[in-house]
């Protein structure tokens, strides 16, 4: 195994500390100086055009931030990940979501095995169960087609699907309706299944490993609940038999584990297989989004996958000058390295992206939130960022408070579109540019500020100028494209991949193992009889956590 250069010791490194410490941002200066400045550094991927030009850049940072990338072999090891070199190396795994969205002329042999001819396989059978499913043809036990669809995953095999499912609802068939249960806290069940018609639902169980806590536990309510709604209004016999083919005809799976598929009893010729070379937070364009293939069929999927592919064909190739995703991992190093950023927001100016940040946060945060280098030794800065964040405008209301005046960077970036899905008026106004408006004015607002003698300008009492003052030079990118399409949301997801990918490289992380999350899953079962009563599983515990439980045990009613 490779050792990870040491971003530190490099002369790129030194360069932007240099930088750092001697550079003063003024946006204000900078776009006066150069009118050429936007146009310099906004640059396009696929159909994604993006402008840097608010971000703490100059010739000589973008030139040592090139340098930072091609120092630390970010080019090699992009390369190793698209050949299919065992990257993961805590897990001696390839690391191959660019398959994913290959297209079925090429093929890409990885441990003796052409991935494109099996993705491909498995792609082909996805599409003919989706169109089955979408004409009708597919039926629940009673003969009805088809209405509802319940994703029940967690994580990777949810985060995912329920995105994408959002996103794309303007393309969404008709008559079908995609729902997503994860949580096994039992009332998200409860609520996504209480007005289900037993006869038109079809559950699908996404799980990588098919064996996490979470989603065995709601499959097996979701299958009692079925058995038990057809039984009592008398769809089906009580016999074994009918529980079966209810069973065949109402789950079926996707995940890496096939045998574990059959024990749970759904009939293997209706699951979908994935591959253990796919993370799970890189998994919605496999198998994992049936719901999706199903709800916005399959030209749609496949210009998803060709934006994923599109932007995977820039990262592989755009020298890093122009590369965006590699661009916009360095300055996110930049900016968590030198200027003490802590957070990232994402700032999606379409309400279909609601849950983009939510997806974002397991992209990079199980990820990138590691003390580890990927030859064990210990990581020599800070790592990971905490991306959080809401649709604009509705987040202007709430915390960009903090993003125009608060004492910390934090990086935004802005995504928005120029044609909406729905295009609405109000008193003869098109109320998307009033929309979009927004956007434009937050990022001029953040990067040039409003100057005391602004404030002071426009007649304000001396005694509240400080606090109506914006400092400006608060970094954001801005992400435009035509519209929220399939294929522009397959670039902007692929994007967030390299980006991350991109950081993870210089901090030497290994960006697709997440054994931070173990610990927590294993002491969860160690606990659990504790609650059920079992004295020694309470008196193991420690003071608190033995005094939280007496409580809870003491507030329960029952
Ligand atoms: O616990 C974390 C995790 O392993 C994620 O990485 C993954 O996306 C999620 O759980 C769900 O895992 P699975 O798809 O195997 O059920």
């Amino acid at each position: 195994m490779n050792s990870p250069v040491d971003p530190t010791t490099t002369g790129a490194w030194a360069e932007l500390s240099r930088l750092h410490g001697e550079l003063t941002v003024d946006f204000r200066t900078w776009f006066a100086d150069d009118p050429r400045r936007a146009e310099t550094y906004t640059l396009t991927a696929g159909d994604l055009l993006v402008d840097l030009s608010k971000n703490y850049l100059t010739p000589v940072v973008r030139d040592a931030l090139v340098r930072l990338g091609e120092q630390v072999g970010l080019e090699a090891r992009r390369d190793a990940m698209f050949a299919g070199e065992h990257i993961n190396t805590t897990e001696d795994r390839a690391v191959l979501h660019t398959a994913l969205r290959r297209p079925a002329a090429e093929s890409l042999v990885v441990d003796g095995e052409d991935v494109v001819r099996q993705v491909h396989e498995v792609l082909d059978r996805e599409i003919a169960f989706a169109d089955r499913v979408r004409s009708g043809e597919w039926t629940g036990v009673t003969g009805r087609p088809i209405t509802t669809v319940i994703n029940i995953g967690i994580g990777g095999s949810d985060l995912g699907p329920v995105m994408v499912y959002e996103a794309l609802k303007p393309y969404k068939a008709d008559g079908i309706e995609c729902r997503y249960v994860s949580n096994i806290d039992p009332t998200d069940m409860y609520e996504k299944t209480k007005d289900v018609d037993p006869e038109t639902v079809l559950f699908i169980v996404a799980s990588k490993t098919f064996t996490t806590l979470e989603t065995m536990t709601n499959a097996r309510m979701a299958k009692n609940w079925l058995i038990n709604s057809l039984e009592n209004t008398g769809a089906i016999e009580r016999t074994l038999a009918a529980r079966e083919e209810a069973t065949a005809k109402h789950f079926v799976a996707v995940s890496t584990a096939l045998d574990r598929v059959a024990e749970f009893g759904i009939d293997p010729s209706n699951a979908f297989g994935f591959w253990n070379w796919v993370g799970g937070r890189y998994s919605v364009d496999s198998a994992v989004g049936l719901s999706d293939l199903i709800a916005v069929g399959p030209e749609n999927w496949r210009a998803l996958l060709d934006g994923f592919h599109t932007m995977d064909q820039h990262f592989a190739a755009a020298p890093l000058a122009e590369n965006v995703p590699a661009l916009m991992g360095l300055l996110n190093v930049f900016y968590s390295n030198f200027y003490g950023a802590q957070s990232h927001a994402v700032l999606p100016y379409s309400q279909y992206l609601h849950r983009f940040p939510a997806y974002l946060q397991q992209l990079t945060m199980e990820s990138n939130g590691k003390s580890t280098r990927w030859d064990a030794s210990p990581v020599v800065s800070q790592t990971g960022e905490v991306f959080w964040g809401e649709p604009g405008t509705n987040g202007q209301h709430a915390f960009y408070q903090l993003l125009h005046q608060g004492t910390r960077v934090v990086p935004s970036d802005f995504i928005g579109f120029a044609n909406p899905a729905h295009a609405l008026h109000e008193s003869g106004n098109d109320v998307h540019a009033l929309f979009m408006s927004n956007f434009f004015a937050q990022t001029k607002a953040l990067a040039f500020g409003k100057t005391a003698d602004e404030v002071r300008a426009e007649g304000c009492d001396e005694a509240i100028v400080p606090a109506r003052v914006f400092s400006g030079n608060r970094p954001t990118t801005s992400i435009l494209a035509p519209e929220l399409s399939p294929r522009v949301l397959g670039e902007l997801i692929a994007l967030y991949e390299h980006i991350t990918f991109t950081e993870g490289v210089v901090w030497g992380i290994n960006s697709f193992d997440q054994w931070g999350v173990e610990l927590g899953k294993k002491l969860a079962l160690q606990i659990a009889p504790a609650l059920g009563g079992d004295a020694d599983a309470l008196a193991a515990q420690d003071g608190s956590t033995r005094g939280l439980i007496e409580n809870y045990l003491r507030l329960r009613r029952s």
